[in-house]
């Protein structure tokens, strides 16, 4: 019967000792002493078992336990001292002075960089950058636009209506050219001036149809402005954000609001004009809407239509910025997804 406890005594010696070497970590160290060396310790329960033997075996068997109880103890205080000094190296190790981790950097959403690009382009022809409401009046949006009540130009765009009034109707705009008639009547002719800003339409939503994006406006009222300045203008703008030399081509379209209406194309600065995925095979891009502004227009802005004319236009911004970037999917842009906007 000693023999078995002096076998389970070399036993639990040895777990303890490798115990105490594997610790890594003078908390670790703690708990692991309490499991072997304290009073409900696997050791000390073989200690306790000193009193269960015969008086003649006593004497033999409690010495070599002594001397393991001490072996172990010694194991765990060398353990001890390694792992303070490990502590202190690492404490005096530390460099206060060294730079903590930069908090990471965002940048620029990629609609609004290209609404940053548009504006350095036009202020570097001398246009005023302006702003303006996106809960607009249903004249400002409309009728000043020569879009009246029941006319079917206004199903051209569908509208969020606000739940207000009848003597005065608010839209959400639904396109930046509201802000050809405030601008004019704020700082009459002439006047160079682009808009940029949001808007909205109730659209049904798709890959290229968003109910909220961005435009921007475009105006340039003088004496004796024609067509032939709005190209003018017009390719230069496009020649500055494409980075290369531009061919554009003017088609007859109409909006209510200028005379004559066009729509824009401009060659395809991704194939040459051979045909791509890009311009649908055809070469040509339509990229924005112009015309020279309506004379009713320029009266509701206050303007003498007898003296000045002028042109307009209205870009969408996302498709710039699509079309650029490849993307193919609007929604992306108000996805909030960082796996999409780390990219630009
Ligand atoms: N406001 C028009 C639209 O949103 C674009 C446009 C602006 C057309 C100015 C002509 C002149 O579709």
């Amino acid at each position: 019967m000693s023999d078995d406890l002096t076998g389970a005594l070399e036993q639990a010696a040895a777990q303890a000792r490798e115990a105490a070497r594997a610790a890594r970590s003078l908390d670790e160290l703690e708990e692991v002493r309490t499991a072997h060396l304290g009073r409900k310790g696997a050791l000390t329960a073989l200690l306790r078992q000193i009193g269960t033997l015969p008086p003649e075996k006593r004497g033999a068997f409690g010495k070599l336990a002594n001397e393991r109880k001490r072996e172990v103890e010694e194991q765990f205080a060398g353990r001890e001292r390694e792992l303070a000094a490990a502590r202190l190296r690492s404490v005096l190790d530390f460099d206060p002075t060294t730079p903590g981790p930069r908090p990471a950097r965002g940048h620029e959403h990629p609609v609004l960089a290209m609404l940053r690009e548009i504006e350095d382009i036009f202020i570097s022809m001398g246009f005023l950058v302006l702003a303006g409401p996106e809960v607009e009046t249903e004249y400002y949006n409309f009728e000043a636009l020569n879009i009246p009540e029941h006319h079917p130009a206004r199903d051209l765009q569908d509208t969020f209506w606000m739940e207000t009034g009848a003597e005065c109707r608010w839209v959400l705009r639904t396109h930046t050219s509201p802000m050809q008639v405030r601008a004019l009547e704020r700082f009459g002719a002439p006047l160079r001036a682009i808009v940029p800003g949001r808007v909205y339409r109730n659209e049904t939503l798709d890959a290229t149809h968003e109910a909220t994006f961005h435009q921007v406006e475009g105006l340039m009222v003088d004496r004796g402005v024609s067509v032939a300045h709005m190209k003018g203008v017009m390719a230069a703008f496009l020649e500055r954000l494409f980075g290369q030399k531009i061919v554009i081509r003017l088609r007859p379209h109409y909006f209510p609001f200028v005379e004559p209406g066009f729509e824009l194309d401009f060659g395809c600065v991704f194939c040459g004009g051979a045909g791509c995925a890009i311009c649908k095979r055809s070469g040509w891009i339509e990229i924005l809407g112009c015309g020279l502004v309506h004379p009713r227009v320029l009266r509701a802005g206050g303007v003498d239509a007898e003296e000045f004319t002028g042109f307009a236009f209205g870009v969408g911004v996302e498709r710039l910025v699509m079309m650029r970037h490849s993307i193919e999917d609007i929604r992306h842009f108000h996805s909030g997804s960082l796996r999409f906007f780390e990219q630009f």
